[in-house]
């Protein structure tokens, strides 16, 4: 298993949405993002539960479904119903991780945490042994085409130090900012899944982009640790 590639339709044309998952699916993607933002967590609202079921219906692929919203037990048995393989939640979003990662397994669905980059690692530290996923931000979610904050490398180094010593499984996915000048760093400093949205569907070529934010990956791959 090498790196693997999520691309964000955030950053698709909404309007073709299923052109959109054609097209990356057809260039070697491996996961298709799909970000949730309700107007309270973050300050964006973009998609919901029946545009996950649409996505679903055209997509071969897993569909990763990132919930930024507030009160997310209320709302995982709808997107693992709607087709989502996996869900991540955020930690700051509720104050009970430990049953909604619990809920989103017993609905069959791979159960994930995000988290913000301001909020100390330490908040995975009970949870991280019965994660899936920990998908760490290196952007302040709420939208696509944001900066990459520059710590997030050494923030990798230190997650994937926490899950080593907690006997974790889970894969990190790294979401924001994330374009080919950076991916061969962030893998090489723990990622094992890359999201990017405006690096690819802002690109002239998208194919072309996310094939070579692959390959920048990959390069990173092979200078990763022994774990
Ligand atoms: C940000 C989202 C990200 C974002 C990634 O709130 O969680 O998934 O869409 O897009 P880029 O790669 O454009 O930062
Ligand atoms: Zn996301």
């Amino acid at each position: 298993m090498s790196v693997r590639i999520a691309p964000s339709v955030l950053s698709a044309d909404f309007a073709a949405l299923g052109d959109a998952v054609r097209l990356v699916t057809g260039a070697g993607a491996d996961w298709i993002h799909v970000d949730v933002m309700d107007g309270r967590f973050v300050p964006n609202i973009t998609i919901g539960i029946p545009v996950v079921a649409a996505l679903a219906r055209v997509s071969a692929l897993p569909l990763d479904v990132h919930l930024m919203i507030v009160e997310p037990d209320r709302y995982v048995d709808a997107f693992v119903g709607a087709g989502a393989a996996s869900v991540s939640v955020h930690v700051e979003a509720t104050p009970h991780l430990h049953r909604v990662i619990h809920r989103i397994k017993e609905q069959g669905a791979q159960a994930g945490a995000a988290i913000n980059p301001a909020t100390p690692l330490v908040a995975l530290e009970e949870i991280a042994p019965e994660l899936d996923i920990v998908l760490l931000m290196s952007v302040n979610p709420g939208f696509g085409g944001q900066t990459f904050i520059e710590g997030t490398p050494d923030r990798l180094r230190r997650l994937r130090d926490l899950l080593d010593r907690r006997g974790s499984a889970a894969l990190v996915v790294l979401d924001g900012g994330v374009d080919e000048q950076r991916a061969e760093a962030v893998v090489e400093s723990g990622a094992d899944v890359l999201v990017a949205g405006a690096a690819i569907f802002a690109a002239a070529n998208p194919a072309a982009a996310l094939r070579a934010i692959r390959a920048a990956g990959e390069r990173g791959w092979t200078r990763r640790p022994a774990r």
